[in-house]
C-alpha cells in the first residue's frame, strides 16, 4: 500500500500522524531491524519506540537503512518513569536523540504517570521547554488518567497532543475517549490486537472479515479507525505487517463497530496496567 493512502489526524499543535502507526516491542537486535525496515518498505510511517523497549538504536538504523527522507517517517519515543525529574527528563530526551542518531523526535510521551513517584508535572514542564527548544515537534502522554491530564493542563497551559492508553475491543476504553474528545487529544492505542485476548475467533469479527473478505486482523485494526483510535499494531510477520496497514479500502457498518465494542469486559486489561498504581521505572 503506497504510503500517500493513508489518512491522517490533524493534531491540537497543528502537526498531523498517520492514521496508523508500527509498535517496535519487543524487535530488537538485526531480527529486529529488520522486521523495522521492513514495516517502513510496506509503508509504515509513524514507528512507536520507547527507552524502556531498548530498541532505540535498532530504530534508528531501520530509518537509516530504509533510505526514506528524514522528514516522510514520524518517530515516538517515551520517557521512563525514572527520569521523571526535570534535569532528568531533560537528559534523557538527548540520550534518545543520540540512540535514534535524530536531531529531533516526532513526538515523545511520558510512558506512565508513575503517580507514586508524583513528578510527572516536571516531566511533562520537561517536554514543553524541549518542544520550544525544537528537540521534539509534538509532546504527549501515555497511560494518563482524566485526573493526570487535567493536572498537568492546570500546571502548564499546554494540553498533551496524544494519550497513548491500552485499547483494544476487550477494553474500549469508551470512557477516555470521551475525554479525550473534550480535551483535544488524539487517542492512540497500545496492544492494539489485544494481543493474547486478541478477539480473533469472535462471531463479531470473524462475521465481518467473511462479509468483506478480509483478515480478522484487519477487522480490529478497522474499528479502531472507525472509533477515532490511532493503532499501533507490531508486528515481525511481512505479510501480517502489510495486512494490518490495508485497512482503508473497507468499511464496517454501524452494527458491526457496535459488536465489537460489546465484546468489552470490565477486567478487560492485559495486566496490571492500572495508571493508578502501574509503576513504570
Ligand atoms: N504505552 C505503553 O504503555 C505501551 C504498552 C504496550 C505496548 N505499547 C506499544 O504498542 C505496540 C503494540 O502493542 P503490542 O505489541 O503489545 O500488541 P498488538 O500490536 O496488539 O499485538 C501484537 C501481537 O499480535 C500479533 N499480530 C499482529 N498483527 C496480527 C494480525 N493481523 N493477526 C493476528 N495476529 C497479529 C503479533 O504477532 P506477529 O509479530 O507474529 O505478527 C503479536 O504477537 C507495542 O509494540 C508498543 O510499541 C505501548
Amino acid at each position: 500500500m503506497a504510503e500517500d493512502t493513508i489518512p491522517t489526524y490533524e493534531l491540537n499543535d497543528g502537526n498531523t500522524l498517520p492514521a496508523v502507526g508500527f509498535g517496535t516491542y519487543p524487535l530488537a537486535g538485526d531480527e529486529g531491524v529488520d522486521a523495522i525496515t521492513n514495516a517502513l518498505e510496506v509503508g509504515y510511517r509513524l514507528l512507536d519506540t520507547a527507552v524502556n523497549y531498548g530498541n532505540e538504536n535498532e530504530v534508528g538504523e531501520a530509518l537509516r537503512r530504509s533510505g526514506l527522507p528524514r522528514d516522510e517517517v514520524q518517530v515516538t519515543s517515551k520517557l521512563p518513569g525514572r527520569h521523571h525529574a526535570y534535569d532528568e527528563a531533560v537528559a534523557s530526551v538527548h540520550a534518545s536523540l543520540g540512540r535514534l542518531g535524530l536531531e529531533y523526535l516526532d513526538l515523545h510521551l511520558i510512558h506512565w504517570p508513575n503517580p507514586s513517584v508524583d513528578k510527572y508535572v516536571e516531566a511533562w514542564q520537561a517536554l514543553v521547554d524541549l518542544q520550544k527548544e525544537g528537540l521534539i515537534r509534538s509532546i504527549g502522554v501515555s497511560n494518563f488518567t482524566e485526573a493526570h491530564l487535567t493536572r498537568i493542563i492546570d500546571a502548564s497551559g499546554v494540553t498533551p497532543a496524544v494519550n497513548q492508553v491500552e485499547l483494544h475491543p476487550r477494553f474500549p476504553q469508551e470512557e477516555m475517549r470521551r475525554v479525550h474528545d473534550r480535551l483535544g487529544i488524539r487517542t492512540e492505542a497500545w496492544s492494539p490486537m489485544g494481543k493474547r485476548r486478541a478477539p480473533l475467533e469472535e462471531a463479531a469479527v470473524t462475521g465481518a472479515a467473511e462479509r468483506l473478505g478480509v483478515t480478522t486482523g484487519q477487522v480490529i485494526l478497522r474499528w479502531h479507525v472507525q472509533i477515532g483510535s490511532l493503532p499501533i499494531p507490531k508486528s515481525s510477520n511481512p505479510e501480517r505487517q502489510r495486512h494490518n496497514l490495508d485497512i482503508f479500502g473497507f468499511e464496517l457498518t454501524d452494527d458491526e463497530v457496535d459488536a465489537i465494542s460489546a465484546l468489552g469486559e470490565a477486567d478487560g486489561r492485559l495486566f496490571g496496567g492500572d495508571p493508578d498504581t502501574h509503576e513504570e521505572m
